[in-house]
């Protein structure tokens, strides 16, 4: 949410902070803005919208600095318009700011600095950082940071320059930042892909640790003044893998990337009839799991609960991380905490993490080095490389996928035998969903006949309702069509009511013990008018007269037909949007890594 990149070198540094800030355009894409220091002055450029428009304007400049910062914004205090776009100025533009995360003492800091004198010209929060940092300014630019963060309530990631010194001053408390490392230059940046085409050496700074960069190199040290020798990581992944290849969309390359990201969670974690895992706690110890994330990782979560339960046999708890934190969870020594998040970064789910001290937690993420990544004691990588779409398809798969093996490994753990049939199976899954992915063309045809739809519902049972929620969540965010994903019999106690000639309704219906009871709530559907998309691994007469389209996918074990069955709807789901000429990779109102409360 909100994106930064900062640079200091020999290079110019203009192109290098707009290609980052491309780069960094699905954290936020509401405006955008760049600031060098060029013969000791501020040379600031803002626009709203896409970062396309400032590109646009940079063209017509001709600037020559080897410093400066960008910011791409994602509004949270203050409409997005150019005067609430970052960087953001002091008084007399000796000073500029540009900052990630919610001030949340901001308005008792703007009453303060007005009646002090200060000019504030946004409506944003950020804008008083740079006030504070002017007023505590006495010749030390990093002292007036340290002094200024200091005040601040809430979370911040910020880049600092100034006319008085050729530095750049980086600090963080609860939103991500990263150095990177480049012979002669150092690169402030979000997350790594806005830098990772320069440099693939990357620090990543902790909470309440400030970085200065300056010609000489860089120092970190923490807010109360101690050195930090932190470590340099290597970012494996390559600037290929952020890139489209072809495709229109970063969506419809995830989707498509999905086989290769699942053999990559599954590579070399099922061995020797072993699941390896670096799971550092004793498993005959859990009594309970707790699952904690947002969004669609809260609905890999809930899948999750149906595996552990099934195939562990240990009681699950589901909890969204926004919730869990605020009310008065019951959690203890021998509980399991286990946190879900792509990127790693998602403030609720991290607030989450750090609020439970008293059991072993365990992390499913994607983003290496992120902060959730860093704070759990136990942790799987999905390894589904960088997702890069705002819509999260292939991170989505790849968690079930990692879930599974978890389940396995706990399995195999307790009662000391591997569950071979599942494990060989899951190992065939790329195959299943390249299959349906060969599929895409019949599945753009059907989803033609949505793209006028004004509601939708996404029906589905047992281990598939998180399914029908994230097949429901797809359609909303990319093709702003209102879906609910709902379990097909709870259909008849209120959502029924919604069924006419005009309404959609996708059914996901597998082979198995519901399979009869799945079909009645179809004949209730189709009674009312109901039109109806059938997702189905099972050939049968009286689906095919009750549906007015199938998409058949392969048949899978009940634990893994979540991972064949999401495939179609988030083709679907693609397909809408784009017909409908929506730019799917950059939805209306979201961010892909949502770093604010
Ligand atoms: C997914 O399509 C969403 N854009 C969103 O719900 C996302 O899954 C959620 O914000 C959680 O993100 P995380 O996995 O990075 O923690």
């Amino acid at each position: 949410m909100c994106g930064i990149v900062g640079y200091l070198g020999k290079k110019s540094a203009t192109p290098i902070l707009l290609s980052g800030l491309k780069r960094l355009e699905y954290r936020g894409y509401d405006s955008a803005g760049i600031c060098v220091l060029e013969n000791g002055a501020l040379r600031t450029f803002k626009k709203e919208g896409p970062i396309q428009m400032l590109a646009t304007e940079l063209e017509k400049q001709s600037l020559d600095s080897q410093i400066g910062i960008a910011h791409t914004r994602w509004a949270t205090h203050g409409r997005p318009n150019e005067i609430n776009a970052h960087p953001h100025y002091d008084c007399h533009h000796n000073i500029a700011v540009v900052h990630n995360g919610i001030v949340e003492n901001f308005e008792g800091l703007k009453i303060l600095l007005e009646k002090e004198g200060h000019k504030i010209v946004s409506e944003t929060d950020s804008e008083i950082i740079s006030h504070l940092i002017e007023k505590f300014y006495k010749g030390n630019l990093e002292q007036a940071v340290l002094e200024a963060v200091r005040l601040l309530e809430g979370t911040f990631g910020l880049a600092v320059i100034s006319t008085s010194e050729n530095k750049l001053v980086a600090a963080r408390r609860g939103s991500p930042l990263i150095l990177g490392i480049g012979p002669d230059e150092v690169f402030i940046a979000s997350d790594a892909s806005a830098i990772i085409e320069y440099t693939n050496q990357v620090i990543y700074l902790e909470d309440n640790e400030i970085a200065t960069i300056s010609e000489s190199g860089y120092k970190i040290e923490s807010l109360d003044g101690h050195s930090i020798n932190n470590q340099i990581t290597e970012i494996k992944w390559t600037i290929e893998e952020i890139e489209k290849s072809g495709f229109e969309h970063f969506m419809l390359k995830e989707i498509f990337e999905q086989p290769k990201a699942i053999a990559n969670a599954l590579r070399g974690r099922i061995k020797d009839d072993k699941i390896k895992l670096s799971v550092n706690f004793d498993s005959k110890k859990i009594d309970k799991i707790i699952i904690t994330a947002c969004g669609t990782s809260w609905h890999s979560a809930l899948i999750g609960k149906y595996l552990l339960e099934k195939i562990v046999g240990i009681p699950t708890e589901v909890d969204y991380a926004s919730e869990f934190r605020y009310r008065s969870p019951i959690v203890r020594e021998n509980n399991l905490l286990v946190v879900i998040s792509q990127s790693g970064e998602t403030a609720d789910t991290l607030a989450a993490l750090r609020e439970i001290k008293n059991c072993e937690t365990l992390g499913i993420i994607n983003s290496v080095g992120s902060t959730i990544s860093r704070e759990v004691k136990s942790g799987i990588y999905l390894h589904a490389g960088p997702e890069i779409g705002v819509a999260s398809t292939k991170a989505f798969t790849s968690q079930v996928a990692s879930l599974v093996l978890l389940a396995l490994y706990l399995k195999e753990q307790i009662s000391g035998q591997l569950d071979k049939d599942l494990s060989v199976e899951l190992l065939t899954i790329p195959e299943k969903i390249q299959s349906i992915l060969d599929q895409a063309e019949t599945i753009k045809e059907i989803s033609q006949n949505l793209v006028n739809a004004k509601n939708l519902l996404y029906l589905g049972r047992g281990i598939n309702f998180p399914v029908a929620l994230e097949g429901a969540l797809k359609l909303k965010e990319v093709s702003y069509i209102h879906a609910e994903g709902y379990p097909a019999a709870e259909m008849k106690h209120g959502p029924i009511a919604l069924i006419d000639k005009n309404m959609f309704v996708i059914f996901i219906v597998n082979h198995g013990p519901i399979f009869e009871k799945i079909i009645s709530n179809m004949q209730e559907v189709q009674a009312r008018g109901g039109r109806i998309i059938t997702i189905t691994d099972t050939k049968d007469a009286t689906i095919e007269k009750l549906s007015e389209f199938v998409i058949t996918v392969p048949s899978v074990s009940e634990e893994l037909s979540p991972l064949v069955n999401i495939v179609s709807l988030q083709l679907i789901s693609y397909y809408v949007a784009s017909a409908n000429g929506i730019n799917v990779d950059k939805p209306r109102n979201l961010a892909k890594s949502v770093t604010v409360e």
